[in-house]
C-alpha cells in the first residue's frame, strides 16, 4: 500500500495502523498473549478490561514505524512494540489510582471496578511481562534505553506529586515533569526501532528527539483537553487535573498573569485545595481571560517544529511523512 488513495483522508494514526497492519496484528497478539495468566484470574479480568476498550497504540507504532522506515526484516521490533505498550499500560493502572481517575478509554477505570491494590498489583505484572519480553531481544542496549525509560516515567510522576499544589511550579518544571512521564516512553518507543534495526547513533539520535518533542507535544495537549476537551473524544473525564490541584501549562501560564483577585483564588483552589462548585468554570474564565490555552498551544506547536527537524535527519520514507503529519495532528487536535 502506498498511503495515497482512497487512504488520504484518515487520521495520521489510522494510515499508520494501515501501512503497519501486519506488524500490528503480530503485536495485539503478543499483548493478549502475555498478558495472560495462569494464576491469578484476576489479571485477565483487568487486562482485558483495559486492552479490550483499545488505546490508540501510538507508542508500538512508533517503534513498528522507526524500525521498518529503517529497512529492518526481522519481528523482534514486534516484541519491542508490545514491551513499550505494556509499560505505558501499567503506568495508566498506576496513574490512574494516584489520579484517582474513573475514566479511561471510554470505560471505568479498573480503580473503580476492581479496586486500587489490584490495579497496583496488576500494573506490576504488566510491567514485569514487558522486562521478560525485552530480555528475549537479547539487546542489552535496548533493555538500557528501557530500564531507563521506566526509571524516568516513575520519576516524572513522583516530581509531579510535589509539583503539584505548589503555585511556586513554572514552565522548567512542567517540562521536566512531563519529559519524564510522558516524552521518555515516546522517545524510548522511536529509539528502539533504530537501534533494532541496527542504525547510525545519528539517526538513533534524531529518532530519540522526534520521540521526545512528540510525547512533549502530546502531553502538553492532553493538559489542553484536560480543561474544555469533552470527555467522550478524550475517553477520560475532563477537570481531573483541576480537581488533583495540578499545575499544568495552561495554568502555569494564568498564574503568572494573575491579578491580586485571580491569584487569591488560585491559592485557595489549587494551593489550599478548598474547590467548591463553579470553580473550575471560574478557573476556565480566567484561563480564557489571559489567553493561556491558546499560548499553551503555541508551546505545543513550537515542539511539533522541533520534532519536524528531527525527521528531516531520517532517510525520506513513506512512514516518515506519517511521523510528520502525526506530529502536526496531535496539536491540530486543540486547533
Ligand atoms: C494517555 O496516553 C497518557 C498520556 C500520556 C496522556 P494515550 O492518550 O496515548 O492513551 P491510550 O493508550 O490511547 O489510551
Ligand atoms: C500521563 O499522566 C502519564 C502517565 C500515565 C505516566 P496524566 O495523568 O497526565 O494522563 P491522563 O490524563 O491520566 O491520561
Ligand atoms: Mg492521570
Ligand atoms: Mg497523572
Amino acid at each position: 500500500m502506498d498511503g495515497s488513495g482512497e487512504t488520504k483522508a484518515k487520521a495520521p494514526q489510522d494510515r499508520l495502523a494501515d501501512w503497519l497492519a501486519e506488524d500490528m496484528a503480530a503485536v495485539n497478539a503478543l499483548i493478549r498473549d502475555r498478558m495472560a495468566s495462569k494464576h491469578a484470574p484476576r489479571i485477565p479480568e483487568v487486562t482485558a478490561h483495559l486492552v479490550e476498550a483499545g488505546g490508540k497504540r501510538l507508542r508500538p507504532m512508533l517503534t513498528l514505524a522507526a524500525a521498518r522506515m529503517l529497512g529492518y526484516q526481522g519481528t523482534d521490533h514486534q516484541k519491542l512494540a508490545a514491551t513499550v505498550e505494556f509499560i505505558h499500560t501499567a503506568t495508566l493502572l498506576h496513574d490512574d489510582v494516584v489520579d484517582e481517575s474513573e475514566r479511561r478509554r471510554g470505560r471505568p477505570t479498573a480503580n473503580l471496578l476492581w479496586d486500587n491494590k489490584s490495579s497496583v498489583l496488576v500494573g506490576d505484572y504488566l510491567f514485569s511481562r514487558s522486562f521478560q519480553l525485552m530480555v528475549e531481544t537479547g539487546s542489552l542496549r535496548v533493555l538500557d534505553i528501557l530500564a531507563n525509560a521506566s526509571a524516568t516515567i516513575a520519576e516524572g510522576e513522583v516530581l509531579q506529586l510535589t509539583a503539584a499544589q505548589d503555585l511556586a511550579t513554572d514552565e522548567a518544571i512542567y517540562l521536566q515533569v512531563i519529559r519524564g512521564k510522558t516524552a521518555a516512553l515516546f522517545s524510548a518507543a522511536t529509539e528502539v526501532g533504530g537501534v533494532i534495526a541496527g542504525a547510525p547513533d545519528a539517526t538513533v539520535r534524531a529518532l530519540y528527539d522526534y520521540g521526545d518533542a512528540l510525547g512533549i507535544a502530546f502531553q502538553i495537549v492532553d493538559d489542553i483537553l484536560d480543561y474544555g476537551g469533552s470527555d467522550a473524544v478524550i475517553g477520560k473525564n475532563t477537570g481531573d487535573d483541576f480537581r488533583e490541584r495540578k499545575l499544568t501549562l495552561p495554568v502555569i501560564k494564568a498564574v503568572a498573569r494573575a491579578s491580586a483577585e485571580e491569584r487569591a483564588f488560585w491559592v485557595r483552589v489549587i494551593e489550599k485545595g478548598d474547590q467548591r462548585d463553579g470553580d473550575l468554570a471560574q478557573a476556565m474564565a480566567i484561563l480564557s481571560r489571559h489567553d493561556a490555552i491558546s499560548q499553551a498551544r503555541d508551546e505545543a506547536l513550537a515542539w511539533t517544529a522541533r520534532a519536524r527537524q528531527a525527521l528531516d535527519n531520517l532517510p525520506v520514507h513513506p512512514l516518515r511523512e506519517m511521523l510528520l503529519e502525526l506530529a502536526e495532528y496531535v496539536v491540530a487536535r486543540v486547533s
